[in-house]
Order: structure tokens, then C-alpha cells, then sequence
């Protein structure tokens, strides 16, 4: 196979959580992410005209797990898209973090693979929509890969989830204003575990459907969006650092109180969040933490503090992490299509 479409996209890190859905993959409360800089995932779709056949390699080898997703999710794009049946598909995907490294990455994943199909109906006249209808239609189809991948279209600050005029519970948007304010702001991922977890994302989404706390949270959740797009806009930094922990706090007890109950924090995620607040205090750097479905930190900061949360990393948190590993992301500016033949 010649012809080819590679792209990469970026991970992104909630600071209003989407937890819970339903229909096909809506959002039951908007959300609000920032998009990141090196957790990536690239992806290669070699192609040909053909007999619809889907090969799928992760890492350069089979992965019999993942290429079940993507056949699901090429079927979505041919019902669309019926003309996309008459390819074949060589699909070479890879991540920048380690695939154990308890990283979700089905964000990035699902994102640059909806991206690449874009690409590729665009480029074989398949598909002709304008800038903006070309990213609200694959942030839509990276949706129903996997909800949060749909912010991952965009750069800077991202929401998702129908609130202001422009937003839509289909695709994510960016907001540029916040985007401007919010470019040099740091994440250090802090690797607590990379063991898998025991209740994945989906699971989760589901017991939000009888959760006793359900239409509270829903509720909540929508109007700390609106708080925290106000603080940001301001640039109130303590503030923002005190709706983001609420939040990150607020999705795991939701998990504590399903029912049946779960706790994927560990000791060492506490222990990393007490030292956050206890150097924030001190220091009066307006860093936080927040925490995706797992037990890994981010630790989020303005990036002109640099030193001193490396400092903070090495010294104080290193101990607490998994081989003393963490990554050095920070804001990105959104997927990037990078070759094409
Ligand atoms: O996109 P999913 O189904 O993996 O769910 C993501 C859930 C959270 O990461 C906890 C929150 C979010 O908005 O990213």
C-alpha cells in the first residue's frame, strides 16, 4: 500500500468531569478538559482500494483486543460512509507513553484514528465539509469510540457537553478565550500505579445510572462548569485550584458510593494530594491536583513555576510514585495531520 494518512493526537485531562452517559455516548453533564502537549497517540492508515479488509497494529504488533474496537468503529464511519467499504486498511498505531503506564489512552487513540479516517474520505473526495464541520464531525465519530477522545480534536481548553451557544453534547469545541489565557499552564502526571484497573471507565459510566447521588451530581457538575469558566476567564488561580480539586474529589467519591463500591485511588495518591495542598500553602504556588478514573495524579501548574515543581516532583513526591516515574506535559495546541500521500 502507497497511500498513506498519518496523524497525531494528543491525550487531555478533564477539570470538569464527564461521568455518566446516556444513549449513544452523550454526556449526562458537560465537560471541560485541557488538552496535553506530549501524551500522544500516532496513527498510520495505509490504504488501497479493496475488499474492506482491516489489519491493526498497535506498537508494531497484532493486538486482537484493540482490533475489535477498530472494526466496530469503522463500521460506524461506513454506515456513514459507505464508500469507505471499497478500502483496504493497514492501521500502525503507536503511543509516546508507555501502554502500562496507567495512562488513558483511549482518548488519544480513538482521536487520532477518527482524525485519519477524516483525512483519508477528505482526501478521496468522500468527505467535503468546511474547517469547523470537518472537526465537529470527527470529534463526533471519536465520541462514540470513546466519550472523552472527542475533546482531543481540539487544542487548548476544550469543553463538551450542550451549555453555552456553539457547545453540543456530539462534539467538543474549544474555547478560545480560555485557550489564550490557559496556553502556558504544566501537568506533571505523577505514575502512582500502572497496574490495570480493576473497574474501567464503561463500568463506571454504568453505575452512574442508579447512583443515589446521580441527578445531584449532574446538577453540580454543570454548575461548577459555569463557576469554573468564570474563575478561568479571570484568572482567579487560587480559586482554580480549589473548583478543580472539589471536582477530582467529587468523581471519586461518586465511585465510593456505587453501588457495588469502588476505590481506585491508592495510599499514595492521598498521601500526594495532601503534600499538593500542604506545598501550595507553603510555597503559595497556585498548583493543584486532579485525577482521571484512576489512581495516577496531575498535578497542574503554571508552567513559569517550572523549577520549583520539579523541585517539589523529585524531592517530596518521587518516593510515592511507581519507579519514581512521571511525565512532563503540559497544554497542547491539538492533533496534528503531518503526512499524507
Ligand atoms: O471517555 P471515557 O469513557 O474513558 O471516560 C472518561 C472519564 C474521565 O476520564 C474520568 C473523565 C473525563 O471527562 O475525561
Amino acid at each position: 500500500m502507497t497511500n498513506f494518512i498519518e496523524c497525531i493526537a494528543p491525550s487531555n485531562i478533564a477539570l470538569v468531569k464527564y461521568w455518566g452517559k446516556k444513549d449513544i455516548q452523550i454526556p449526562q453533564n458537560p465537560s471541560l478538559s485541557f488538552t496535553l502537549s506530549e501524551s500522544v497517540t500516532r496513527t498510520k492508515v495505509l490504504f488501497e482500494k479493496g475488499k474492506g479488509n482491516t489489519e491493526f497494529l498497535f506498537e508494531g504488533k497484532h493486538a486482537p483486543n484493540f482490533e475489535t474496537k477498530i472494526s466496530t468503529f469503522r463500521t460506524l464511519w461506513e454506515n456513514k460512509y459507505p464508500s469507505l467499504k471499497n478500502y483496504d486498511l493497514k492501521i500502525e498505531s503507536q503511543n509516546s507513553f508507555p501502554h502500562s503506564a496507567g495512562i488513558a489512552s483511549s482518548a488519544s487513540s480513538m482521536a487520532s484514528l477518527s482524525l485519519c479516517f477524516s483525512e483519508l474520505l477528505k482526501n478521496e473526495g468522500i468527505l467535503d465539509l468546511d474547517k469547523n464541520s470537518f472537526l465537529e464531525n470527527a470529534s463526533s465519530f471519536a465520541r462514540l469510540g470513546s466519550g472523552s477522545a472527542c475533546r482531543s480534536l481540539y487544542g487548548g481548553v476544550v469543553t463538551w457537553g450542550q451549555w453555552r451557544e456553539g457547545t453540543s453534547d456530539e462534539y467538543a469545541t474549544e474555547i478560545p478565550e480560555l485557550s489564550k489565557k490557559w496556553s502556558s499552564w504544566g501537568d506533571a502526571i505523577l505514575l502512582v500505579s500502572s497496574k490495570e484497573k480493576p473497574v474501567s471507565s464503561r463500568q463506571g459510566h454504568a453505575l452512574m445510572m442508579d447512583h443515589p447521588y446521580a441527578e445531584s451530581r449532574f446538577s453540580n457538575a454543570r454548575n461548577r462548569l459555569t463557576e469554573l469558566y468564570k474563575v478561568m476567564l479571570e484568572e482567579d488561580l487560587l480559586k482554580f485550584c480549589e473548583i478543580v480539586e472539589t471536582e477530582a474529589l467529587e468523581l471519586h467519591g461518586l465511585m465510593m458510593n456505587s453501588n457495588p463500591s469502588f476505590i481506585l485511588m491508592k495510599p499514595e495518591s492521598l498521601a500526594i494530594i495532601e503534600k499538593v495542598r500542604a506545598f501550595r500553602i507553603e510555597t503559595k504556588i497556585p498548583a493543584c491536583f486532579t485525577l482521571d478514573a484512576g489512581p495516577n495524579i496531575h498535578l497542574l501548574y503554571p508552567l513559569e513555576k517550572k523549577a520549583e515543581i520539579k523541585d517539589f516532583v523529585n524531592n517530596e513526591l518521587s518516593p510515592l510514585l511507581e519507579e519514581g516515574k512521571w511525565i512532563d506535559d503540559k497544554v497542547g495546541m491539538g492533533p496534528e495531520v503531518f503526512g499524507a500521500k
